[in-house]
């Protein structure tokens, strides 16, 4: 009984240092009750004979103890935001969601609120749970929450230079070149190559439907790649394309273990190449040079174009021009300008790309599913064009229900019943008139907050807006199959991807069969 006093003190220790105790506090207090009493009994019944071993035991209590402490204090000074309990070493891990992880997140938010705590392998995460902590946090507290956790993983990758892992001044410099060319003003630049690309798209879906999800990764990639590097490449299989995927393939495919090893230990990258188990170093040599050449590649392919004068005017070709036009400069300087070019356009195709594909395969499958919302669209388009042409960006204003229909895409990932009401209907109309401002307003959302959010937002707008006008203009999709209606289905990951079913896509008559002959462009770049 000699310890019994331990429980009683330590936990009026623990109170008083770091305030009233969550589930997790509980847990790891409930840990060192049991280890303190298993060494108690370990005392009692093997030590009392010598008393050299009495001393050694006091001493193997006094350091398990004082690690114990040490554990405890570590936990951050102030409560924490509430969440389900987690597991010694494991944290949250085993309740992660393995799908369809927004269901989980929103049970979370009724039983725990606007904020839930979570911790996986010691790393803490909150996951943010209404509008109002968002734009507490995100927007009005940028300066706080809009940096990366440190990844010692990016760093042994030599993923640094990438916008979306940079921080600080690396980031704020990157994003500030990004944002002159692609946000704002700068954005209309790209419109007339834009419009072209959703041509191209409706051309590829006439001549071969089927080939849906190749042709809308195609003329996403063609789109960013346009505007990032001047040329436009030809469809998915482009080998500049495959290259892309391979590479986050291969970073995704990063050995588990060692990369939780290198994440907990950083000093794991200096582990010597000649040491057993060193498979690991390799895999990052690895990494770093295929995500150097997705940097160098494409840049090289605009470099060739622009000797040959056949590049579109482009972010690299424009920037190398104002750099150029900086005379006072050093040669170090604008060695250093050209590699922040290259950093900044390879990062539009990452970030660009997949958020793009899925919004317009998302869009082609509720179109399939609503035949009803596809003829209200084109009895505006027709209204417009007078069903005698494709429509253009000048008929952007004219055109408010095909601009609600490209919202309510967007919004499917928005489920908050208060402000849209029956989310799991799909309905355009919810962002026209004067309630729509509200909606819209909500749906700011979709590209992120603060310092962070999307500087592709623009692009990305324009793009989407006129590609589904001219698909939804000239085509008619219906799905393949009745019997049963498919269901819209996504699945998990970063990107909610949705997942294709099949469809026929076929011209809305031998009329628009003739226009889309006449006004669709072949490949129109190099
Ligand atoms: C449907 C289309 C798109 C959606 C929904 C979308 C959404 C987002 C969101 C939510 C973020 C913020 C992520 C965060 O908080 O860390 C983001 C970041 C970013 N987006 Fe987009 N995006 C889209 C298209 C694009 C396009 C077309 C481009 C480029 C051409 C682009 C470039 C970027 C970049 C570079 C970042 C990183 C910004 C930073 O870390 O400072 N996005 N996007």
């Amino acid at each position: 009984m000699r310890f019994a006093f331990v429980i009683p003190l330590f936990s009026l220790f623990f109170v008083l240092v770091n305030g009233v105790p969550v589930p997790e506090d509980i847990y790891r207090l409930a840990l060192f009750f049991l280890m303190t009493q298993i060494e108690y009994c370990f005392i009692n019944m093997e030590s009392l004979a010598t008393p050299r071993r009495v001393e050694r035991d006091y001493a193997v209590l006094l350091v398990l103890g004082a690690s114990t402490v040490a554990l405890l204090l570590s936990r951050s000074k102030g409560p924490l935001p509430p969440g389900p309990m987690a597991l010694p070493l494991l944290g949250n891990l085993p309740q992660m969601p393995r799908s369809e992880e927004w269901n989980t997140y929103a049970e979370w938010a009724e039983k725990y609120g606007d904020i839930t705590y979570l911790t996986i392998f010691g790393k803490p995460m909150i996951i943010l749970n209404s509008l109002k902590v968002v734009r507490a946090l995100m927007n009005e507290r940028s300066a706080n929450y809009s940096n990366r956790p440190y990844s010692a993983m990016n760093e042994f990758c030599g993923l640094t230079w990438i916008l979306t892992n940079a921080d600080g001044e690396a980031h704020r410099i990157r994003r500030s070149v990004v944002q002159r060319y692609f946000s704002g003003l700068a954005a209309v630049k790209h419109r007339s190559h834009q419009q072209d690309e959703a041509r191209v798209l409706a051309n590829n879906l006439l001549k071969s439907p089927e080939l849906i999800e190749l042709h809308l990764k195609g003329h996403a990639a063609s789109s960013i790649l346009l505007g990032a590097y001047g040329f436009r490449v030809e469809g998915a299989k482009d080998s500049l394309v495959q290259q892309m995927d391979e590479t986050f393939e291969h970073g995704n495919r990063f050995p588990g273990f060692a990369s939780f090893l290198l994440e907990k230990i950083p000093a794991m990258r200096n582990y010597p190449r000649w040491m057993p188990f060193s498979g690991f170093r390799a895999y990052g040599d690895l990494v770093t040079r295929i995500f150097q050449a997705i940097r160098a590649d494409p840049y090289e392919r605009t470099m060739k174009l622009i000797a040959s004068g056949k590049a579109a005017p482009s972010f690299v070709s424009t920037s190398l021009d104002d750099l150029a036009a900086e005379t006072s400069l050093s040669d170090k300087e604008r060695e250093e300008r050209v590699e922040l070019i290259k950093d900044c356009a390879c990062v539009m195709y990452g970030a660009g790309t997949d958020s793009s594909t899925a919004t317009m395969g998302t869009f082609c499958m509720i179109l399939a599913l609503h035949p009803e919302i596809l003829k209200r669209a084109q009895e505006e388009l027709d209204k417009v064009t007078g069903g005698e042409r494709l429509p253009t960006f000048d008929d952007e204003r004219d055109l408010p229900y095909i601009d609600a229909l490209f919202w309510e895409t967007l919004r499917l990932i928005f489920r908050d019943p208060t402000v849209f009401t029956n989310p799991d209907q799909f309905r355009p109309d919810r962002f026209l008139g004067e309630k729509g401002k509200q909606c819209r307003d909500v749906l700011t959302l979709v590209w992120g907050m603060g310092r962070r959010a999307c500087p592709g937002r623009q692009l990305a707008e324009a793009s989407l807006f006129i590609t589904m006008a001219t698909i939804a203009s000239c085509f008619d999709i219906t799905p393949k199959s009745t019997d049963p209606l498919p269901q819209l289905e996504f699945s998990s990951g970063f990107i909610r991807r949705p997942k294709l079913f099949p469809v026929n896509i076929t011209p809305r008559s031998s009329k628009w069969k003739e226009i889309l002959e006449r006004e669709v462009l072949p490949a129109v770049y190099s």
